[in-house]
């Protein structure tokens, strides 16, 4: 089945582009991620799907283990992004995957698959509930009649969002024998719930000139929405924590961790 095209949606990957260099050095440790998402396939899982997958540091190695897993079988592994240049460094490091521009909200992708999923908040780029929905409905679709949906976004703090920051050191990198900086500018806008942040990469040799930069609308999605708009997908809960840890869900969590099903 061929899914509607994307050209009506509001593009959202366009920060990761300008990224897509310095991404993986920046973001640094993904054992979290690894762990829990390297965690979900099930004895009889042979296909995974992942939505919005950037440069692949996290789909590639689920799809090692399951081919270790099933050794001689198919298997079928899918990270779609709408970043050509995200994708380019997976198609680079990870031939071995099935790599596929496109929008997560109509993700150009036939089949089922047994594992679908969309981390490191990524569902917050989406600008909107309705974009939400949509991302969840295309997930459903794709989804193996006993498959598994999971996905990790932040749980809206409010103290958190309100702190405002200008060019605040949000991480110190050591690359080799350079000295970086990642430099932060916040600002939450609270009618829209959206935090705007600008990221500015910076070598200490030369701090007045930053080698790269970025802006990121990161939407923040109420767990109260979230389960409506997942109901309204078909989509039911399986699995709800509050972080990778799989500590139980509540008001003082730091993310949704979400495992669904098809309702
Ligand atoms: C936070 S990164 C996560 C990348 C990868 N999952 C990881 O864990 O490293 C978000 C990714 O989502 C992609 N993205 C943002 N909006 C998208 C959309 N509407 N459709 C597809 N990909 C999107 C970006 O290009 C980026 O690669």
């Amino acid at each position: 089945m061929t899914r509607p095209g994307s050209d009506h949606l509001q593009p959202t990957a366009s920060p990761y582009d300008a990224w897509a260099d310095h991404y993986d050095l920046v973001e640094g440790d993904r054992t979290p991620f690894l762990d829990f998402y390297g965690s979900l396939p099930r004895p009889g899982d042979r296909s995974v799907l992942e939505l919005g997958c950037g440069t692949g540091v996290v789909l590639a190695p689920i799809h090692a283990s399951l081919r270790a897993a099933h050794p001689g079988e198919p298997i079928h592994a899918v990270g779609v992004d709408a970043a050509a240049g995200m994708l380019d460094k997976a198609r680079l490091i990870f031939p071995e995957v099935e790599w596929v521009e496109g929008d997560l909200r109509a993700p150009p992708v036939n089949g089922s698959f047994d594992l679908v999923f969309c981390c490191f908040n990524t569902l917050q780029m989406l600008p909107t509930p309705r974009d939400l929905g949509m991302a969840f409905s295309a997930a459903r679709a794709l989804l193996a009649p006993d498959g598994r949906y999971a996905f990790d976004i932040y749980r809206p703090n409010l103290d958190v969002l309100r702190r405002e920051r200008r060019d605040s050191l949000s991480r110190s990198i050591v690359d080799g024998a350079r000295r970086l900086e990642l430099r932060e500018d916040a600002r939450f806008d609270e009618a829209a719930s959206i935090l705007h942040l600008e990221w500015r990469l910076v070598d200490l040799a030369d701090p007045s000139r930053p080698i790269a930069a970025t802006r990121y609308a990161i939407r923040q999605f109420h767990p109260d929405e979230v389960r409506r708009l997942l109901a309204d997908a078909g989509l039911r809960i399986v699995a709800d924590y509050g972080d990778f840890d799989r500590s139980p869900a509540s008001a003082s969590s730091r993310k949704q961790v979400l495992v669904c099903a098809p309702a």
